[in-house]
Formats: structure tokens, C-alpha cells, sequence
């Protein structure tokens, strides 16, 4: 039965009670509040509620049967109708609308930062080319769901209550594990800090460092996301080209020789979006501008495992010795972005504020997950996942190599990256966002440069993320984006 409050006018005089009632029952109808088949409370229940003569009440509820807005049984009492009358615009009280959500705000919301489209991944037979997402179909389910039972078994429901903002010990300890272990990071499980994905890493790393006005240099092209969560901290950015070697660090030194630089925001080690590796010069030389003019260097590295051929490459974060990296990791792409598991290495000051700044958003992570995801760690699932998926991608990169230059010929030009879960290609002469739109006509989605490009102008790339789609998904995928590629203008 409905808790029905309504604010009766005793004293009016031009509204019996009774219709008062009848039309607040009506007003919540139409709001969504009750719905079809809901009880309505007993005659007598709400004669006392509102403080009424029970007969007021009945004589609502038959004005209500009578108007077709209720059923009246004598077995079950007073229920909203399943098929509802056209409410009478004259009794509303500006809510006749039945259940729409409004559209509009009336209020001014006019500083939401703009989002690029992205399909909805749900959309029946839509291939998307994803920007950086995993194929979650080869995700190690049963382990990871007997390792969230075993976690809320053995601790008895505690992993769901309040814990610390900086993430669940054992997940720290095991990320500590692995980063030393896999990329040469000397770090302890008290330097990592863990977050909701490395957005909100960056968002925090962003909110500990900015001070209004600060300038914080970017990658152009570059990631985007990571751009707008420093433009809310209060940062003015800074844009810095990238060419084969990575972003450009000269241009770099000359930024800092006329401004007051904060941080430098990078993903040295497969760019976002182009896939170059930044070089070992630049590697040395960065860190060296760093670390004499005070400037924090914010590493991205977001898909770390998955490099092919070659030596692995080691992140900044490993050749630094002056303590001017914040390291930033995320599970996203090695097991699952829904997972929301990302993380900050850095000094205790900087993980202190972070915890600060986290507190206010989020107060904590889902220590659950946390903790089951630790065990994968602990027990090397996650390396043998890791082991096995880049054999996949591996053989993805390849079959989408060969099958763009099978079917686009020249049109298109690339290099093969040697890591990374995407090709960046080249459209010389082709318009390629009226490229990319036929495509998503022809049921193929990817992202061109304009995504990318800091004053959102186009450029002739367009970035095809292979992971996430089999071998004769891309086989169909790039089939149905060739046959739409324009002639060049060449
Ligand atoms: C370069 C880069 N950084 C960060 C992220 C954020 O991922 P998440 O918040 O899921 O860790 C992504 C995701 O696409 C990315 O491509």
C-alpha cells in the first residue's frame, strides 16, 4: 500500500475535500508516482491519515472509479486501473503530461563539457572499431567471479563495508607486485593509490596539482578525456604536435622557457591515439626538463602488456630518478573497463591529497572487486589472461593490416605499431569524417582525428581499435568500411 501524502486545504472553500483527494490521487498518477495496479491505502487508513470523515474518502474513491482512474474490489480494496483515462487538462496541476521525463532544465546548464558521439555498443549489428576497448568475450569469468564469491564468503560481507579511500591492501600490494615485476617500477603497496578506472586517476592527480590558471602541456593529437579533466581542475592547456617519435620534446623546451609549466600529460609508450613510441632521447631529455624546472610529468600508461614485437618497452616512470613522474595504470584494457579499476603511483604527499580530493567524490572504491581482482593477481591469472589475449590481438593487428591493404590499396597508408590494440591510419585526400559517417551507415563505427586533434579540426587519420572485434567480425567490418571509402582527390 502507497504512503499517500497529500497537502489537503481544510480551509478551502471553492474545493470540497473530497475532490482535493481525488485530484491529488490523479496529480500522482500522472507523475509516475503510482502506477497501474498499485493498492491504494484502505478507506479507513487514509480517513485517519488525512485526518478526515471516512466518508470524504469513499466518496473520493468513487469519484476516482467513476472517472476510471481506480478499480474498487470489496476482496482487495482500492488499486490504480491498468488502463488509464486522458487526464483532464482543467483538474491538473501542470503535471498532465502522463510519466515523460521533462526534456528540459529550468535551469541554466550551459557549462556541461561536450562529449563525442560513441555508438552504443548494445546497437544490433553495429561493428565498432572501439577506440581502446578489450573483447570481453575472452575475459577469465569463472575465476573471477569464484574469486568475488570466495572474497564476500570469507569475509563475511566486510569487503562491502566503509574501508580506506586508497584502495583495498591486498589489490595494492599485488599492483606493487606486478609493477615491479613486469615494469622495473621500484614501488611499494604504500605508493599506489587505487581509483575507479585511470579517469579518475587523472581527474584526481588533476585536482591535487592544478592551481587556477596553471599551464599543463598535452600530446596533440591526444586524449581527450584526460584534456577536459584538467580543464575542470583549472588548467590551461597547452598543446604539443607529435611526430614519429612521440611527442615533441623541443617544442616542449620552448614552452617552459616562456610559461610557467605545471605537468606535461603523456602516454610515452603506444601515443593515444597514433601508437608511436616516444623516443629514448626524448625519454631522457623529458625527464631531464622535468626535473629541472619542477615540472610533474603525468604518464598515461594504459595498455601497457600489449606490445608484439621487440624489446618491451619500460615506462618513464622506471628511468626516473628525480621523482617527477605520477605514474597512471588502469585494468581497462587488460581485463575489463567495467571493472573500474585504475591507479596512481606517486610520492605519500601526492597520494595524501589525492585521498583528499577522493573523499569528496567518491569516498572509496569497491573494495569487493578490488580484492577479487587481487587475487587474480596473486594467483597469476591475470598474467596467463594477459598471455592469452595478446597472442589474439596480436593475430587481430595482423589480419586487420592485411586485409586494409587487400582492400583499400594505397588509399590508405600505415604503419604496423608494435604495441597497442589499434591501427592509426592515414586517408590522404580522403574526406574522412564524410568517410566515417557512410561507414557508421554502413554499420562500422570508428573515430577519425578530429577526435583527437586539439583545436578539433579534422586531419587525414582515422584510428581502427582491433580488439574488441574477432577475426570474421573484422573481416565484415572492414568490407563495409572500404566499399564506403571515397575515391581520393589525389
Ligand atoms: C589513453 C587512455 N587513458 C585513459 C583511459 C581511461 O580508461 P579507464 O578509465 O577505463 O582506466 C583510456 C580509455 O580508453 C585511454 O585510452
Amino acid at each position: 500500500v502507497h504512503d499517500l501524502a497529500f497537502a489537503i486545504e481544510r480551509e478551502s472553500s471553492t474545493r470540497p475535500l473530497f475532490l482535493q483527494i481525488a485530484r491529488s490521487v490523479v496529480d500522482d498518477i500522472c507523475r509516475g508516482r503510482l502506477k497501474p495496479g498499485d493498492r491504494l491505502p484502505g478507506t479507513r487508513t487514509l480517513a485517519r491519515t488525512l485526518g478526515v470523515n471516512r466518508v470524504t474518502v469513499l466518496t473520493a474513491y468513487d469519484e476516482l472509479a467513476a472517472e476510471g482512474w481506480i478499480t474498487v474490489r470489496a476482496a482487495s480494496g482500492a488499486r490504480v486501473a491498468d488502463d488509464l483515462p486522458e487526464p483532464d487538462p482543467r483538474h491538473s496541476r501542470g503535471a498532465a503530461t502522463r510519466r515523460v521525463a521533462p526534456a528540459a532544465a529550468a535551469y541554466d546548464l550551459s557549462a556541461t563539457p561536450i562529449v563525442d558521439y560513441t555508438p552504443d555498443s548494445t546497437e544490433k549489428g553495429l561493428l565498432v572499431f572501439g577506440a581502446s576497448a578489450p573483447d570481453a568475450r575472452l575475459l577469465p569469468i569463472e575465476p573471477l567471479a569464484r574469486a568475488y564469491r570466495r572474497v564476500l564468503r570469507r569475509s563475511g560481507g566486510r569487503a562491502l563495508s566503509y574501508g580506506q579511500a586508497s584502495g583495498h591492501p591486498r589489490l595494492r600490494a599485488a599492483l606493487a607486485a606486478m609493477l615491479s615485476n613486469t615494469r622495473a617500477l621500484a614501488c611499494a603497496p604504500e605508493q599506489v593509490f587505487v581509483t575507479r578506472g585511470s579517469q579518475m586517476a587523472l581527474s584526481l592527480v588533476a585536482r591535487a596539482l592544478v592551481r587556477p590558471g596553471d599551464v599543463i602541456a598535452v600530446e596533440d593529437v591526444g586524449y581527450r578525456h584526460a584534456w577536459e579533466s584538467f580543464r575542470q581542475a583549472g588548467a590551461t592547456l597547452a598543446p604539443i604536435m607529435v611526430d614519429r617519435d612521440g611527442v615533441d620534446v623541443a617544442v616542449f623546451e620552448r614552452l617552459i622557457a616562456s610559461r610557467r609549466v605545471r605537468a606535461i600529460y603523456v602516454t610515452p609508450h603506444h601515443q593515444f591515439p597514433s601508437l608511436v613510441t616516444l623516443s629514448a632521447e626524448r625519454r631522457v631529455r623529458l625527464l631531464e626538463l622535468a626535473r629541472l624546472h619542477r615540472i610533474a610529468v603525468i604518464e598515461d600508461d594504459y595498455d601497457h602488456e600489449f606490445h608484439y614485437d621487440g624489446r618491451p618497452v619500460l615506462p618513464l616512470a622506471s628511468l626516473d630518478r628525480a621523482g617527477v613522474v605520477i605514474y597512471v595504470g588502469t585494468m581497462s584494457k587488460v581485463l575489463a573497463p567495467g571493472l573500474r579499476i585504475g591507479y596512481v603511483v606517486g610520492p605519500a604527499d601526492l597520494l595524501r591529497a589525492i585521498e583528499a580530493h577522493r573523499r569528496f567524490l567518491d569516498i572509496q572504491g569497491d573494495h569487493a572487486v578490488e580484492a577479487a581482482v587481487a587475487e587474480l593477481l596473486e594467483e597469476g591469472e591475470v598474467q596467463r589472461h594477459v598471455r592469452r589475449v595478446r597472442r589474439h590481438y596480436q593475430r587481430r593487428r595482423d589480419l586487420l593490416a592485411e586485409l586494409l591493404r587487400a582492400s583499400a590499396g594505397d588509399a590508405l597508408s600505415f604503419t604496423v605499431p608494435a604495441g597497442g590494440i589499434a591501427l592509426w591510419i592515414e586517408a590522404i585526400g580522403v574526406d574522412v569524417d564524410a568517410w566515417a559517417a557512410r561507414a557508421l551507415k554502413a554499420g562500422v563505427f570508428f573515430q577519425t582525428a578530429r577526435a583527437f586533434t586539439f583545436d578539433r579540426q579534422p586531419r587525414p587519420f582515422a584510428r581502427l581499435g582491433f580488439a574488441s572485434l574477432n577475426e570474421s567480425e573484422l573481416r565484415v567490418a572492414v568490407g563495409r568500411a572500404c566499399t564506403v571509402l571515397p575515391a581520393t582527390t589525389r
